[in-house]
């Protein structure tokens, strides 16, 4: 295997990385990454790797692609580049039509043209639980089968990059998988996100500021399981146990609304509740999202192992021994960007 990571320096990307360097047969890891405010080299630095490359290059750059494609022999590709903040999609959806949709509609096509030169490639398409839209309190949760029904910006795109893929099986035969998986947490995940955003201003006595009244339920997993997802979906597809255009959903059963999340985090931190700062809410937001995960399950032997307690904790034990990394990111656009979203100098 020949693997092409793109967004290999974000938050998933990096253990994404990692992991495929693990499996035996790998001969090559080319991470293919524009270094966005939320791509950072210093996730990738301790991967000292001979088999491993770094390419700073933009997925929208088709050359560049095809070159590094044909150059390093690629045979798998695992697409995790993306913008993935949903309230920097309400403020600009630029962006996010840019490398989601038309970023992912140029990897396609690059797959497309290798496969006419006589090479197949299996692309292994990151999605998210957000596409299907909002549940009411009472629904079942999620499935393979849910209606794509996307209510923000973000999820519109993403939305839009599952339905491409789809169309690229069917009408370019290519070979595909697509994982959608709901809300990450742990190490190196970027601070604009709910946990390493409480987390960090938690241990630094700043304010916690909650959208609306604070109920909406997210479905939480550790990285490391959704990773574990993806590459069990890129396993299957390769040795053809499961076809071309299939949906893998993944979630952990692990539904709390952001209000636990936060107090369970002030508590583990050891900080006062009256940091909870309760803020506008963000506009459409979604109330509750849940992951039903039968059929990764069945077919390809997937659940998460990682229990939310132990996670959470080693993940908030992960930002208080790496304070450099936190304080390499705290400065500069993100405290413009905390000091625009919230109206607080952070
Ligand atoms: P992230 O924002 O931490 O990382 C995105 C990475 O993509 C960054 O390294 C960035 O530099 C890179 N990137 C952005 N635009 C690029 C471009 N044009 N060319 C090359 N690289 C580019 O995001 P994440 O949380 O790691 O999410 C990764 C993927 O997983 C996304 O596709 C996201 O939709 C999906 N996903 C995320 C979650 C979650 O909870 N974080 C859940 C389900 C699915
Ligand atoms: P987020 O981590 O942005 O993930 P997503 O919106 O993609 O699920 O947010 C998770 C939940 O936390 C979501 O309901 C919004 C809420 N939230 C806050 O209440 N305050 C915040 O400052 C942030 C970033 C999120």
């Amino acid at each position: 295997m020949r693997i092409l990571i793109t967004g290999g320096c974000g938050f998933i990307g990096n253990h994404v990385v990692r992991r495929v360097l693990m499996i035996p047969g790998v001969e090559k890891v080319v991470n293919v990454d524009a270094l966005t405010y939320s791509g950072n080299l210093d996730n990738c630095k301790d991967i000292i790797d001979d088999r491993y490359r770094f390419v700073h290059e933009s997925i929208n750059n088709k050359s560049a692609i095809d070159e590094i494609i044909e150059a390093e022999r690629i045979s798998v590709l695992i697409h995790l580049a993306a913008e993935s903040h949903v309230d920097r999609s309400i403020n600009s959806v630029k962006p996010f039509v840019e490398t989601n949709i038309d970023g992912t509609r140029i990897l396609l096509e690059s797959v497309v043209d290798s496969k006419k030169s006589g090479t197949n490639i299996h692309f292994i398409h990151v999605s998210t639980d957000e596409v299907y839209g909002s549940l009411k309190p009472d629904d079942p949760p999620f499935t393979e089968d849910t209606p794509l029904n996307p209510q923000n910006p973000y999820a519109a795109t993403k939305a839009a990059s599952d339905m491409l893929v789809q169309s690229f099986v069917n009408t370019h035969n290519i070979s595909a998988v697509i994982t959608r998986c709901s809300n990450n947490f742990g190490p190196r995940q970027f601070p604009e996100k709910l946990i390493p955003l409480m987390t960090i201003n938690a241990m630094n006595k700043k304010a916690l500021p909650i959208y609306g009244d604070g109920k909406q339920i997210r479905d939480w997993i550790h990285v490391e399981d959704h990773v574990s997802g993806i590459l069990s979906s890129m396993l299957a597809l390769i040795v053809g146990q499961i076809q071309s255009g299939e949906v893998f959903n993944f979630g952990a059963e692990n539904e709390r609304t952001n209000i636990q999340i936060v107090q369970t985090i002030l508590k583990n931190v050891g900080a006062e509740e009256s940091l909870i700062s309760f803020v506008k809410d963000r506009p459409g937001h979604d109330r509750r999202y849940a992951m039903g995960y039968e059929k990764a399950n069945r077919i390809l032997g997937w659940r998460p192992e990682i229990e939310w307690d132990t996670g959470l904790s080693d993940t908030i034990q992960w930002y208080n021994d790496n304070k450099s990394w936190v304080d390499s990111i705290t400065s500069g656009e993100y405290r413009n960007y905390i000091e625009n979203q919230y109206g607080i100098d952070n």
